[in-house]
């Protein structure tokens, strides 16, 4: 099986570059390409040239425009890489028979309610991040591709700029820190997406009526306070003594830490479809998030 990453350093795309190895033979992009193949998803016709080179049996398409605050400011841009590129990979895919497979987000939707939001849920994105991902998905969905879209949230990996990070370099150097509790849904690891990503296209490919949209998290939910408070307090049990200065995490309402985009209030997602389809159990969030920090501290 030929298959062709684009993003193969982002979070998602470097664990991608794992779990696809064992599949067949992976052709892996950067946004600088390589070998005259074009990996830059703002140059349309670059892509299109790419996918018809390879010619693959799969397309991966894990980068993003993911600067949820500053496309707001952006919007042409982001745009052009969250709408406008995935409708051309899945038009090219189309006219290769490839499977593509992309990955949404819980920004999708407006973060109403408390209950996990499922695949067939009205969408009512709330931020230029959000609006561009759901023109991403439209366009894959009405496209003749067979595709997957993994709709995931909060991504986490070892490696690359995330929440988890940022609030152990904060915990480091800061004896209080403030963290949202409004805010709720699961950390996902980049890993889990990967692993899950490699076992549907080998499902999806065996039986094609698999292919649709589905929701991608770990099991269980908190919010980003809860979530802080478990890295540090993780990270409090590792380092050694005295590292750790923060002593006190304050639960705050979002309110208090106005951004430019808004964020969702319900990100949780209802994954039983992903489950019940591809025969998965998903792990509870803590598992992964715990092995990354036992990765990185
Ligand atoms: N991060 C989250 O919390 C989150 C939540 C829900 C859904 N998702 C979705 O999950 C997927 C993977 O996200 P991630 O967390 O792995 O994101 P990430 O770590 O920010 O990686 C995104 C990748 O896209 C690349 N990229 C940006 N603009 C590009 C361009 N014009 N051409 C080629 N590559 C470009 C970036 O490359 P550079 O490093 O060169 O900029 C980066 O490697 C995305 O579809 C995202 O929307 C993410």
């Amino acid at each position: 099986m030929k298959i062709l990453l684009f993003g193969k350093n982002g979070q998602v795309g470097w664990e991608l570059q794992r779990s696809l190895a064992p599949l067949g033979e992976l052709t892996a992009l950067d946004r600088a390409g390589a070998d005259g193949l074009c990996g830059d998803l703002s140059d349309l016709d670059g892509l299109a040239t790419t996918v018809r080179a390879v010619q693959p049996q799969v397309i991966v398409n894990a980068a993003a425009y993911t600067a949820v605050d500053k496309a707001e400011s952006e919007p042409e841009l982001a745009h052009r890489i969250n709408a406008e590129a995935p409708a051309v990979l899945a038009r090219e895919a189309a006219a290769c028979g490839a499977l593509l497979v992309h990955y949404s987000t819980d920004y999708v939707f407006d973060g109403s309610g408390q209950r996990p939001w499922q695949e067939g849920d009205a969408t009512g994105p709330l931020s230029v991040y959000g609006r561009t991902k759901l023109e991403g998905e439209q366009a894959i969905v009405q496209s003749a591709a067979a595709h997957l879209i993994l709709r995931t949230s909060w991504v986490y990996a070892a490696r690359g700029g995330n929440f988890a990070r940022t609030m152990l370099r904060l915990g480091q150097e800061r004896e209080r820190l403030t963290v949202i509790d409004d805010q709720w849904g699961a950390p996902t690891g980049a890993e889990l997406i990967a692993d899950v990503t490699a076992h549907a296209i080998v499902q999806t490919r065996a039986q094609p009526a698999k292919a649709g949209t589905y929701h991608l998290a770990p099991a269980g939910e908190t919010s980003w306070f809860g979530y802080a408070s478990h890295v540090i307090a993780q990270a409090r049990q590792v380092l050694p003594a005295g590292r750790i200065k923060a002593t006190e995490i304050a639960p705050i309402p979002s309110s208090d830490y106005p951004t430019p985009a808004r964020r969702p209030h319900n990100s949780r997602l209802d994954t039983r479809r992903l489950q019940a389809t591809f025969g998965l159990r998903l792990p509870p969030w803590p598992q992964g998030v715990e092995r990354m920090l036992a990765e990185i501290l």
